[in-house]
């Protein structure tokens, strides 16, 4: 799919998926696109768990239950580590939120471009300590933590990407 239009065609989706298995290359063709993301210092402080057993997305869907998750056939699920450059001169603060965003960014593209759909599910996964949950249950191990869930798959309905500002009301040029 042509990159504009896949920008364009990106949108959440939280309904059911096809119960149709998504082939191994596809699924490491999407994550790859996460791993190539840009990251601070280039430190590349987010991984990625690929959930496929049945059990283990039961079990996630009982943490997070929605009919997205119930149902997909693959979820990632992101995790970051916090590393400061302590280098001299180094700006002394961590970037693991901007990098798990670029690399989730990039796999919800590639997910869409892949003609499969997908969920970004990160304030969910923050409440009520469902992620700490999580992470217990992927033996996550000390040190990072649970940032977002991504259950994706064949979508069985239509995907509808909600409606966005205008470019007029978003973007000024040269200044405010
Ligand atoms: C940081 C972040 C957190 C999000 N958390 C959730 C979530 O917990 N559950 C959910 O259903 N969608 C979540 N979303 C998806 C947004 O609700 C969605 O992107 C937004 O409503 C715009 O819709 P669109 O993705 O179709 O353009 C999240 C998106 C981002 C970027």
């Amino acid at each position: 799919m042509e990159f504009f239009e896949t920008v364009e065609k990106r949108a959440s989706y939280r309904n059911a998926f096809a119960a149709q298995e998504i082939p191994e290359a596809d699924i490491r063709k999407i994550v790859t696109a996460g791993l190539h993301a840009p990251s601070g210092y280039n430190f590349q402080t987010t991984s990625f768990v690929v959930v496929r057993d049945p059990e283990l997305r039961g079990k996630l869907a009982e943490l997070l239950p929605t009919p997205a998750t119930k149902t997909a056939p693959v979820i990632l699920v992101a995790v970051s580590e916090q590393k400061i450059n302590r280098a001299q001169g180094a700006a002394s603060f961590a970037f693991d939120t901007q990098d798990y965003a670029a690399a989730v960014e990039n796999i919800m593209l590639a997910i869409v471009a892949m003609g499969y759909a997908g969920v970004w599910m990160d304030g969910m996964s923050r409440m009520n300590d469902v992620d700490s949950e999580i992470a217990k249950l992927l033996s996550v191990p000390d040190g990072k933590w649970v940032r977002s869930i991504i259950p994706f798959g064949v979508p069985t309905k239509e995907v509808v990407q909600k409606e966005k500002k205008s470019f007029e009301e978003r973007v000024v040029w040269e200044h405010f």
